[in-house]
């Protein structure tokens, strides 16, 4: 049985045959590796994309979804985050979690006896570094030989990135404000997996840096879910961090924008860049789906060639 709470959770070929297999289910290969099975999804944050594309994808996998909406289970607040493990691993087939402390899908995983996606937590996107992989791949025609940049926020989704950036052997700057960088142990943990794969994650504080030749240029919110509060001293804190035109002249000509969305047009990418003509953002909110079937195929099939 395998969760996958961490980008880390999968070995670099494992993430790799991930991606071939969610390029082949696009294309419509058949699989029905959920047939019969049941997926709990335990969402306590808001959703469009995740919540939508698992749904779709368990779907088409031959499976059922049953969706609890942030006010309904209430993990440590209504019963133990224990008990609804044990409970949902009695009836269910697999768990999709959305939630805010990392530690608690851990600790919800160690209770559990079905395996556990982790749908977004504050420590990592595991899911959403997929699809990006994915639509990288698609863009590119691979990982490597090319510079990726992330300006902005060393957030989950920065987070998980890296990871993945790591296990591909492909090249990646973070560009973030002093008080925002990836946290040391992430940078740490992805160097250290990248190391084996001929992979470079920097982080570096200017922008203009970050960008400078990357044939990606990848961004997202400042204040991510939860952070509202600390939205206007975050909007004073990312000054100069705006994907625009004029940062984009630093990139390589044929650059290609990325974000994981909902975005904040006039925030953190500027207003009409996410419909420009270097944009793959709906491919990759798209690919949300693909790479969530190829994840599912592979972790929860019964197949007996995995
Ligand atoms: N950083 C964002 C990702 C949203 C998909 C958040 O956690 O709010």
């Amino acid at each position: 049985m395998r969760n996958f709470l961490s980008v880390a959770d999968l070995s670099p070929s494992e993430i790799t045959s991930v991606i071939d297999r969610a390029g082949a289910l696009k294309l419509g290969a058949p699989s029905d590796a959920l047939a019969g099975k049941v997926g709990v999804m335990i969402f306590e944050k808001p959703s469009l994309r995740t919540k939508l594309s698992f749904d779709i994808g368990i779907g088409r996998l031959g499976g059922r979804a049953i969706y609890f909406s942030p006010d309904e289970t209430g993990m440590d607040v209504r019963e133990p985050t224990e008990d609804i493990a044990r409970v949902v691993s009695r009836m269910g087939d697999f768990v999709v979690i959305r939630t805010f402390n990392h530690s608690l899908i851990e600790r919800f995983s160690e209770a559990a006896s079905i395996p556990v996606i982790n749908a977004l937590t504050d420590g990592e996107h595991p899911c959403q570094a997929l699809a990006d992989l994915q639509t990288i791949k698609e863009a590119m025609g691979g990982y490597t030989g090319f510079k990726v940049a992330y300006v902005g926020d060393g957030n989950n989704v920065a987070a998980s990135l890296a990871l993945a950036m790591a296990s591909v052997g492909g090249s990646l700057t973070i560009g973030s404000p002093e008080g925002y960088e990836l946290p040391e142990d992430v940078l740490a943990q992805a160097r250290s997996i990248g190391a084996a794969h001929g992979a470079t994650i920097e982080q570096v504080v200017s922008p203009e840096e970050a960008v400078s030749g990357a044939s990606i240029v990848y961004t997202d919110v400042w204040a991510s879910m939860g952070q509202e509060s600390e939205s206007s001293v975050r909007k004073k804190d990312f000054t100069g961090y705006q994907v625009n035109p004029q940062l984009l002249e630093n990139a390589d000509p044929e650059v290609k924008i990325m974000h994981d969305l909902p975005a904040h047009p006039g925030e953190e990418i500027s207003v009409g860049l996410l419909d420009d003509s270097r944009s793959i953002v709906f491919d990759q909110a798209e690919n949300r789906l693909h790479a969530q079937m190829g994840l599912m195929d592979f972790l929860l099939s019964d197949r007996s060639d995995r």
